[in-house]
């Protein structure tokens, strides 16, 4: 577990930072294209044919262009930023540059290698909107000079195997984690408008407006294949939304100043977003992860601390550096089990899939 930030400071290392791998970095995903071109969404038909009418209409299509006043909010806020304040931007815009072009390139591959019209026509929506999502990010980056080559990562940065079943979980919670996170920043922003540092956050509103559908979309794939989601595959639901819930909770707490500077307690922030996802993820889980527990909460905070103490063993480097880098890894697997034995909260599933996004 590695959350080393180590600066950047030109564009080869916003670069190298984009193709890094680690359990806190945003992956790139391939999965098994013939098991996704077997996929039926005939049960769930009309609210299928809707949502492809939503994706046809794009009512984003105008949304990722500059306004005028953007260069001069740049130009103001941006030589204020404290040297490790804007670290701590730079790696947020990297991390989620990186996990919009993850989306793109997955929806792009299975396009390309399926022949299932449904899932090749969702396919194309939503690797149009993250590639804008992803361009969009990229052009502030450009200006720092720290524009990312999108082509070479793709071509050099490793992709992990997720049969298609583990997509669906973690893509489907990935969408609708991104929509609660940039939802709650923009609704904080909007009342605090002194606090929005950067003009990017003003896009945040109908940005999300895509990565809900793009979630509402997974959720209709997975309620028409009810076998994902009972039996032995609801062990699988619960790590993915442990996985995701800490994965967010420790990169978050490793940049705390960026929450700060917009006035959010990381914390607060954290647990306003798990409850976001909680909630829209009833719509096709039947079993959630108990956030207010205090014991879930000293767990998290628990793994935070491992991770801390990780990150400075591997600075520190040598034999004693990578022994207590050894017992972080087993504290940390022990942390995670005792989290991942903790009872859930069960739910029955609604008759309607749909949810709408009224955050
Ligand atoms: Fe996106
Ligand atoms: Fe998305």
């Amino acid at each position: 577990m590695s959350t080393v930030i180590s600066s950047i400071e030109s564009a080869t290392d916003a670069n190298e930072k984009a193709v890094q791998s680690s359990m806190l970095n945003p992956r790139f995903y391939t999965t098994d294209f013939d098991a996704m071109d077997r996929i039926n969404v005939s049960s769930v038909r009309q609210e299928w044919d809707q949502m492809m009418k939503e994706y046809e209409g794009d009512n984003n299509h105008d949304h990722f262009q500059r306004d005028a006043q953007f260069a001069d909010e740049v130009a103001l806020h941006m030589p204020q930023l404290s040297p490790e304040m804007r670290q701590e931007f730079l790696d947020f815009l990297i991390s989620s540059l990186t996990s919009e072009f993850s989306g793109c390139i997955l929806y792009n591959e299975i396009r390309k290698h399926v022949n299932n019209p449904d899932i090749k026509q969702l396919m194309t929506y939503m690797a149009r909107d993250e590639s804008r999502h992803a361009g969009f990010i990229n052009q502030s980056l450009r200006d720092f000079g720290l524009g990312i080559d999108l082509g070479d990562l793709k071509r050099t940065k490793a992709y992990t195997f997720f049969k298609p079943k583990y997509i669906f979980y973690a893509t489907y919670l990935s969408e609708k984690i991104g929509y609660a996170r940039y939802i709650t920043i923009f609704r904080h922003l909007e009342k605090n408008p002194d606090k929005r540092f950067h003009p990017i956050f003003r896009w945040f509103e109908r940005w999300c407006n895509d990565e809900f559908r793009h979630g509402e979309s997974f959720a209709l794939i997975m309620r028409a294949n009810p076998h994902l989601l009972r039996g032995g595959n609801l062990l699988w639901i619960k790590f993915f939304l442990l996985a995701v819930y800490a994965t967010m909770y420790v990169r978050d707490h490793t940049r705390p100043m960026l929450h700060e500077a917009m006035g959010l307690n990381t914390d607060e922030y954290d647990y306003t977003v798990f409850r976001i996802t909680t909630e829209i993820s009833k719509q096709v889980f039947p079993l959630s992860l108990d956030t207010d527990n205090p014991q879930f909460r000293a767990g998290l905070a628990r793994l935070f601390e491992i991770s801390k103490a990780n990150d400075a063993a591997k600075l520190k480097g040598g034999i004693a550096g990578r022994l207590t880098q050894a017992v972080c890894a087993v504290q940390a697997f022990w942390t995670f089990a005792r989290l991942y034995m903790m009872d859930t909260l069960e739910h029955e599933l609604p008759a309607s899939t749909r949810v709408v996004p009224s955050w």
